[in-house]
């Protein structure tokens, strides 16, 4: 049997385990996938247990995207244009990190945007500005942490501007888009700002899929907006590791039926990746 995890902080509420051993059963694979509660300061400690382990592969969840990249054997292109790795693989003994955020966010895009305004300057921000940025959008960034911020774009070599989160929530009418990538809602009910200037014709996505509506979501909501939850990205996401551990494709739409199942909600919006 080949082992498979995900490792974070908090990690209690994620749902990969149940995605992908079901993924697993569903295409007669013989492996396991299991959740690992990583401290930030136990995380060079982790990936040495887990390659001494023989764990074949597993993915990289908050607070570890950026600071596992020294850790790695080595990196896909998809981890070092965006300084960030969601998706460890292991390949003839040595870990190599992918990232499949930004691909599988744009796949749970129903259409693309001309302003886009991304909420946090972390693992998961880099990983969708790349994503932007391939298709020549120039997203702003606005962050608790501005130098955060800075950096992601100076790195990134992007056009778009930092904006500090009380600007941002005045100008905020300025965009089309607005994706929300902080750990804030996360099993707690906060917004990191607020959208009472947000555009009616704009849409308002949080990566964040427990809950599956967050405050920021059900804010965008009361203000006229149009909202999308993580659970699309989350399944893409999931999909192209999955792919990337197995060389299988699995079926996108039972993978989100077994998370929706469990979040026990209907999704704020269809998913459709044809169209983007
Ligand atoms: P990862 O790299 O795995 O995505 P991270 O680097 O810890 O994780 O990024 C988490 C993001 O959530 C950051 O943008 C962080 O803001 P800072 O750069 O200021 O730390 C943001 N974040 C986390 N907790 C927050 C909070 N309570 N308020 C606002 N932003 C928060």
């Amino acid at each position: 049997m080949k082992l498979y995890g995900v490792i974070g902080c908090p990690i209690t509420h994620s749902l990969s385990p149940l995605m992908h051993n079901d993924a697993f059963k569903n295409l007669g694979i013989d492996a396991y996938y299991h959740a690992f509660h990583v401290e930030k300061e136990n995380l060079s400690d982790a990936v040495r247990g887990l390659k001494a382990l023989g764990v074949a592969g597993f993915n990289v969840t908050i607070p570890h995207k950026t600071t596992i990249l020294p850790l790695l054997d080595g990196l896909d292109v998809s981890a070092s244009v965006c300084g960030a790795v969601n998706t460890v693989v292991c390949e003839n003994g040595k870990y190599i990190g992918y990232n499949t955020d930004g691909l599988g966010f744009i796949h749970s895009l129903h259409q693309l945007p001309k302003q886009v305004l991304i909420i946090g300057a972390g693992g998961a921000a880099r990983g969708i500005a790349v994503a932007f940025l391939e298709k020549n959008i120039h997203a702003d960034i606005t962050n608790r942490t501005i130098e955060k911020a800075e950096k992601l774009l100076t790195d990134l070599q992007s056009n778009g501007k930092t904006v500090l989160l009380s600007t941002a929530m005045k100008q905020l009418a300025k965009y089309d888009m607005i994706v929300q990538t902080t750990s804030v809602g996360l099993n707690e009910d906060k917004s990191p700002l607020s959208l009472e200037n947000i555009h009616k014709e704009a849409i308002a996505i949080d990566i964040v899929y427990k809950p599956l509506i967050t405050t920021f979501l059900k804010e965008a909501k009361q203000y006229g907006a149009t909202t999308q939850d993580g659970l699309g990205m989350f399944v893409f996401q999931g999909a192209l590791a999955f792919e990337k551990w197995t060389g299988l494709t699995p079926s996108i739409e039972r993978m989100r039926e077994v998370v929706l199942q469990k979040l026990g909600g209907k999704e704020c919006l269809t998913v459709n990746k044809n169209e983007v």
